[in-house]
């Protein structure tokens, strides 16, 4: 159904929507633009992505992109060597006349490079650009991250290749996109656009999906050492257990016997602890986890309970085979947050509680001077700071209805020792300040953070921000 203002984004396939685009192409390139019919298809069209934007029931907007695989002879077409995983190719988007203007093509746009960042972990981007056509477009791309990589064809057909290639360049590449795509999303009149994982793991083409390839990747300990972060986890879980007591005996989890499966358990301390609580009395109780070093730091710790190796990607767990799954301090250091909801909604059985408990970055309450450090980060973090605020919708995609809410405040305005207080912890200055470490480790070094901790320090300032619980059901239809 069509929103309030009209428009509604669609992951749609070459065989519902060929023939519009087709039409649309040809009205814009060859009618207005002039160019020859051969751009009006793409031999890749019918496996590849369109994203459209669809008002009144007809599509007002498309971008299209390609996957190419190694060895594709696309790549050599482009004067493009092989690397080592997907290359996409960014087709030239298309708005009807009546929507130019209105930033929707570039709203579509920029979600689809960010879905296909995040899930897809492609090697590297192209595009072709008609020298004919718009010389001004290689400025454009430039500035959003494409190098000018060579010119192939000649005469009319003479074409630009850009790219982004090199870790480095694609990690800012798909940040920087991701800035813009939050801004442009949580805007006035914003087009949610729905989930590329879902779509592609409905239509069967979920092998395309970078599970395995985002299984090795460990963004929590790549920015803080494991060895510094054992004794704030233990710390951490203790202050935790405490807070999370109330919001456990209030979920309706399923009678024992019954299964729970902790995703990112880390050094096990936390779920050896929740294990003991009344809610998961005669519970098979299990935790999976990435890092060989906290792997192995759980299994001695707590020789009685299973740990096994396993990203929230790919955790290695038979379908439907668990009644509750439990993330605690997880979801906001995953890259796709939507690859892991599809491998939770496999998991858990229909019917079952998915429990996450993190950090809500967009809570922060604070200082300018501290705030802007808090924002820098969320912003240059590849993990999803964000992702509590977003998670209700993005869940709701994979069939995942919400059943509780919780928020906690945690001030800095408490004394020696936390004071509970309704839905708040006070905790002291200097022990709210090691909860926002993470920034330190990550920004440390620069003048801002410096700045920002000498403000903290040197005046009475308050700072807070939420910690959230969600609790959702996996409906039946999965
Ligand atoms: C902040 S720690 C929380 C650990 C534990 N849940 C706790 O509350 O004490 C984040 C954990 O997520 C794990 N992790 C990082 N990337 C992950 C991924 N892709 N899948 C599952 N866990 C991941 C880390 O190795 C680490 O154990």
């Amino acid at each position: 159904m069509d929103r309030e203002n009209g428009i509604e984004a669609r992951w749609m396939t070459w065989h519902e929507a060929g023939d519009e685009i087709v039409d649309l192409r040809r009205r814009a390139f060859v009618d207005e633009l002039g160019w020859s019919e051969r751009w009006v298809r793409h031999a890749r069209d019918p496996e590849g992505l369109h994203l459209c934007a669809v008002s009144g029931g007809k599509i007002v907007a498309v971008i299209s992109a390609y996957l190419y695989e190694p060895g594709a002879p696309e790549l050599a077409d482009a004067a493009l060597p092989d690397v080592d995983g997907w290359t996409v190719q960014l087709g030239k988007r298309v708005e009807v006349a009546e929507h130019r203007g209105h930033l929707v093509s570039a709203r579509i746009g920029t979600s689809m490079v960010r879905q296909i960042c995040e899930s897809l972990r492609p090697a590297r981007f192209f595009l072709l650009l008609l020298q004919n056509g718009h010389p001004h477009l290689v400025d454009r791309y430039a500035r959003r991250g494409f190098a000018r990589y060579g010119d192939v064809g000649s005469g009319d057909d003479a074409l630009t290749v850009m790219t982004v290639e090199g870790e480095e360049a694609l990690e800012e590449f798909h940040l920087k996109n991701r800035r813009v795509d939050r801004e442009t999303a949580s805007g006035d009149d914003p087009i949610p656009v729905p989930s590329l994982v879902r779509f592609l793991a409905g239509t069967g083409r979920g092998d395309l999906l970078a599970a395995d390839r985002l299984g090795a990747e460990n963004l929590y300990l790549e920015s803080l050492p494991p060895g510094d972060e054992l004794p704030r986890l233990s710390a951490q879980g203790r202050l935790m257990l405490a807070e999370q007591r109330p919001r456990l005996a209030a979920t309706p989890f399923p009678p024992a016997p019954a299964s729970l499966l902790d995703i990112g358990s880390g050094p096990g301390d936390y779920l050896a602890a929740i294990a003991g609580e009344t809610p998961f009395a005669g519970y098979r109780v299990q935790g999976v986890e990435p890092a060989p070093e906290l792997l192995a730091r759980a299994r001695a710790a707590f020789p009685g309970h299973t740990f096994r190796p396993g990203s929230a990607y790919a955790t290695g767990e038979a379908d439907s085979s668990h009644d509750v799954i439990t993330a605690h301090f997880v979801l906001v250091h995953l890259r796709s947050p939507d690859l892991a909801l599809l491998e939770m909604r496999r998991v858990l059985r229909p019917g079952g509680l998915l429990y996450v408990v993190d950090g809500d970055n967009t809570s922060f309450r604070g200082p300018d001077v501290i705030r802007h450090v808090v924002e820098t980060y969320n912003h240059g973090y590849a993990g999803d700071r964000l992702i509590m605020k977003d998670l209700p919708a993005r869940a709701a995609e994979f069939g995942f209805q919400p059943v509780r809410r919780f928020a906690t405040t945690m001030r800095n305005t408490g004394g020696t020792g936390p004071v509970f207080g309704p839905d708040e912890i006070r905790l002291g200055r200097k022990e709210s300040w090691s909860l926002l470490s993470f920034l330190r480790e990550w920004g440390g070094g620069t003048e801002a953070y410096r700045e920002a901790e000498e403000h903290y320090f040197g005046t009475e300032c308050e700072i807070s921000m939420n910690v959230e619980t969600q609790v959702y059901r996996l409906g039946s239809a999965g």
